[in-house]
């Protein structure tokens, strides 16, 4: 068996991030989105790893490598239009060949292992295998109709959904699948959709099995939902001690990179402060991830992702934030106190 991870597209949602970020390299607890896939994948066994991304020599495969990293072997494969999930397996063909895949979306959390899911494809040989968990809003998402435990349907962002059963972004196929995908149409929002592939397998009478997933689950293609899942990584973090701390309350569960520097502070965990980090005279509250090099002083901020080598200096108090790398956030000094705001395309400020 293989894997195919999506890790194309846009991300149009998580703008203005993702204007200089791929979505799947914005970091959760530190660490990014695509990683926590690739660990999920390689812990189940599976060595063959094909990543589609939009352009050759991506940030995404000068961050994740060749694999050699997790004892697996990479192979990127470029799709330059995001013409759908469908499309993506088009592409890998010539990859994937003939062997069974797990296709993993890339900017999608998921807490439950997946061996067991492998094996019971391997046992079993459906033509495919979905993930479902109900949603409060499954218009967003691919919705299953049910009969029993049977899929009857599957329909992509209904309007109207016939279940709160939402597809999530981890399916299993066997090479029929191409068959389908060669005879499909784009929808009406011009993609080949993956949702009308598996609807094609029902329709032809083929096998689809169906598991409700019982651990969390995120797709993290949403500020709400990047902290959120940052929450959910965050509640089960190992606390650990490799920077200095000095004259300063560490509460909970806090994971403090070496060379880390925490003076006259307060961190209360879940919380994750990153490599070279330097924290004075601030409160870091809870759900929070700092990532490395980011400067914090005389601030206060709870339940957001700081990105790499930020300068926040005088802001309190700082809350559900998702702030970019080498982004500045800092307090006046000159009267009038006015706002200065210097913010990329599609940026977002909430004021008090
Ligand atoms: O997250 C689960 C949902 O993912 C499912 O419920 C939907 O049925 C499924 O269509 C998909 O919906 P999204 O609208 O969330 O998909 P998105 O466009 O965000 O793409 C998911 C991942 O695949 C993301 O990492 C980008 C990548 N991608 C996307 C497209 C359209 C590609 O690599 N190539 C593409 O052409």
């Amino acid at each position: 068996m293989k894997a195919l991870i999506l890790a194309g597209g846009k991300g149009t949602r998580l703008r203005p991030i993702t204007y200089s970020l791929a979505k799947q390299l914005v970091p959760v607890a530190n660490k990014p989105v695509i990683e926590y896939g690739i660990d999920a994948i390689v812990n189940a066994g599976i060595k063959e790893i094909g990543i589609i991304v939009i352009e050759d020599n991506s940030p995404i495969e000068e961050s994740c490598g060749d694999g050699s990293r997790w004892g697996a072997k990479f192979t990127y494969i470029v799709q330059p239009d995001p013409l759908g999930l469908a499309h993506a397996v088009v592409t890998a063909k010539p990859f994937l060949g003939d062997d069974d895949f797990i296709m993993y979306l890339g900017d999608n959390l998921i807490k439950s292992s997946l061996g067991d899911l492998i094996a019971e494809f391997q046992e079993y040989r459906p033509a495919a295998t979905v993930l479902l968990t109900p949603v409060p809003d499954p218009t967003q998402f691919g919705v299953a109709e049910m009969e029993g435990d049977q899929v009857v349907r599957l329909e992509e962002k209904p309007k109207e959904p016939k279940s709160n059963l939402a597809l999530v972004g981890v399916y299993l196929f066997d090479k029929v699948i191409h068959d389908v995908i060669a005879q499909l149409k784009p929808s009406a929002r011009g993609e080949y959709e993956i949702t009308e592939a598996i609807q094609g397998l029902i329709d032809r009478k083929m096998t689809v099995r169906s598991h409700i997933v019982t651990g969390w689950w995120k797709d993290t293609g949403t500020v709400e939902a990047m902290l959120d899942a940052n929450r959910l990584i965050l509640e089960d973090i190992e606390p650990s001690q490799l920077g200095t701390v000095e004259d300063s309350q560490i509460d909970g569960r806090v994971s403090i990179a070496k060379g880390a520097q925490i003076t006259n502070s307060k961190v209360r965990g879940p919380a994750i402060i990153g490599e070279g980090c330097i924290i004075t005279n601030s409160y870091i509250g809870p759900f929070s991830a700092i990532d490395r090099n980011t400067i914090i002083t005389d601030s206060e901020i709870e339940h957001s992702i700081v990105l790499q080598d930020c300068e926040i200096i005088g802001a309190t108090r700082m809350d559900g934030c998702l702030i970019g790398r080498g982004a500045k956030v800092k307090q006046g000094v000159q009267k009038p106190s006015v706002l200065r705001l210097v913010l990329g395309d599609s940026s977002e400020v909430t004021l008090p």
